[in-house]
């Protein structure tokens, strides 16, 4: 009798010791924050911070970028294949870059004769050779050869814009429809230059982003569509206000070789693309925000970023890049039209409704919070020991 007992007593143990157990998970699991998943976070700050630093500086699209540029070298339409159908679809290429006689100039009309329309109906291949001219050869070899880590760029950008000197204070206009709440236009002229974004129209909003323009950002594929209009004006702002050109794909470089032929490069105001050293630091930092975004929000591990982002495809904004070169040459900075509101338009000069997924704008919104309030703790600014001038953020 006693054996049996005493077992049982022991199972009866084993079961209240489980129990408890159990029940202290249980009550863990009601006080903690959600669980992190496999495998664990790292919770030390310090730990963490490194390895944001270490991802942000790993470049996925370093690859496919040196296949495009290698195929365009070679005259050949980079072959990312869907993207270069739609180039044929919507007879961007230039009529200019191709060998072949029969191709048909642009035409008016949406879907002007479809069957004899060589670009639905693909040439064979000897006839697809790209007519890659010196000058772009050049101009896209110096390009890629710059694309390395480099935060002193930073500190050299008014020599690299042949400006005579710093700036003492700059306005970045951005696009937002929170510029409608307030007539900030005599304020935001008031600046010694005026930088503005992708061609937004300024005609009729002068009492909400002013009227004058200094440097006009756009990003290529706004100038990938300004590409086909007849003399490829890109130059809403006038022909004397310079273009900086922030590069998306290689064979934008096709669109860039098409206008420097046209009227608006013989004006006097060619398009200067971005240094790609300055792409290569914006798209670092953008990344550590959007990783460390990415793990408060989640819980997940840092490294599940690439798998949740398309990584290869992630772009930080036009309108970073623009802040990033009036950091670099201004005394003073004021920022305005960056936000998103519920009560205001996406854009202030269009209806247009949705958010390009390739960008990470909250990533972008915490980048500029610390710019402004606490520069010293963005990273790899202060690698080349560049000093943050003023920003401030109008909303
Ligand atoms: C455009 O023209 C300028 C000179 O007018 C030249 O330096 C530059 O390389 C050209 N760009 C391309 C992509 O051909
Ligand atoms: C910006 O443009 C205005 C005219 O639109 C001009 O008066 C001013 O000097 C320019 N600023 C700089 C820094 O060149
Ligand atoms: C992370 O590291 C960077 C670079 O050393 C530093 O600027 C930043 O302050 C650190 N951030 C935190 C939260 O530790």
């Amino acid at each position: 009798m006693k054996r049996p007992l005493r077992r049982s007593f022991a199972v009866l143990l084993f079961v209240v010791l489980v129990g408890a157990a159990s029940f202290s998970a249980a009550l863990r699991r009601a006080v903690a924050p959600a669980p992190a998943r496999e495998p664990p976070l790292p919770l030390d700050p310090a730990r963490l911070n490194a390895t944001l630093l270490r991802l942000a500086a790993v470049d996925p699209s370093e690859a496919p970028l040196r296949r495009d540029v290698d195929e365009l070298l070679d005259g050949r339409l980079p072959a990312s294949a869907a993207r270069a159908r739609a180039w044929r679809r919507d007879r961007l290429l230039h009529p200019l870059h191709l060998h072949h006689q029969r191709f048909p100039l642009p035409r008016r009309g949406r879907y002007p004769d479809e069957d004899h329309d060589t670009l639905l109906h693909p040439l064979p291949r000897h006839e697809q050779q790209l007519h890659i001219d010196p000058a772009l050869r050049r101009a896209l070899r110096s390009w890629h050869r710059l694309r390395r880590y480099d935060p002193a760029v930073l500190g050299s950008l008014p020599s690299l814009l042949s400006l005579p000197g710093r700036i003492p204070s700059c306005a970045v206009v951005g696009n937002s429809g929170i510029l409608l709440r307030a007539n900030h236009g005599a304020l935001i002229d008031s600046h010694d230059a005026v930088f503005r974004l992708n061609n937004a129209r300024i005609a009729g909003y002068a009492a909400h982003v002013g009227s004058k323009t200094n440097l006009s950002f756009i990003n290529s594929n706004i100038l990938h569509l300004c590409a086909r209009r007849p003399g490829c004006f890109c130059h809403p702002y006038g022909h004397g206000v310079p273009i900086l050109l922030y590069i998306c794909q290689a064979a934008h470089f096709l669109d860039i070789a098409a206008c420097n032929t046209t009227s608006s490069s013989r004006h006097g105001s060619p398009i200067s693309v971005t240094d790609a050293r300055l792409d290569i630091l914006c798209a670092r930092i953008v990344k550590y925000y959007s990783i460390r975004r990415f793990v408060a929000e989640t819980g997940r591990a840092a490294e599940d970023w690439d798998r949740a982002h398309d990584a290869a495809m992630f772009h930080y904004s036009s309108g970073m890049q623009a802040i990033m070169v009036a950091v670099g040459v201004c005394d003073r900075v004021s920022v305005f039209g960056f936000g998103k509101s519920s009560d205001a338009k996406h854009h202030y000069h269009s209806n247009q409704k949705a958010e390009l997924d390739l960008h990470d704008y909250e990533a972008e919104y915490a980048f500029y919070h610390d710019l402004a309030e606490h520069p010293q703790v963005v990273p790899f600014l202060k690698d080349a020991g560049f000093t943050v001038p003023p920003v401030i953020f109008y909303h």
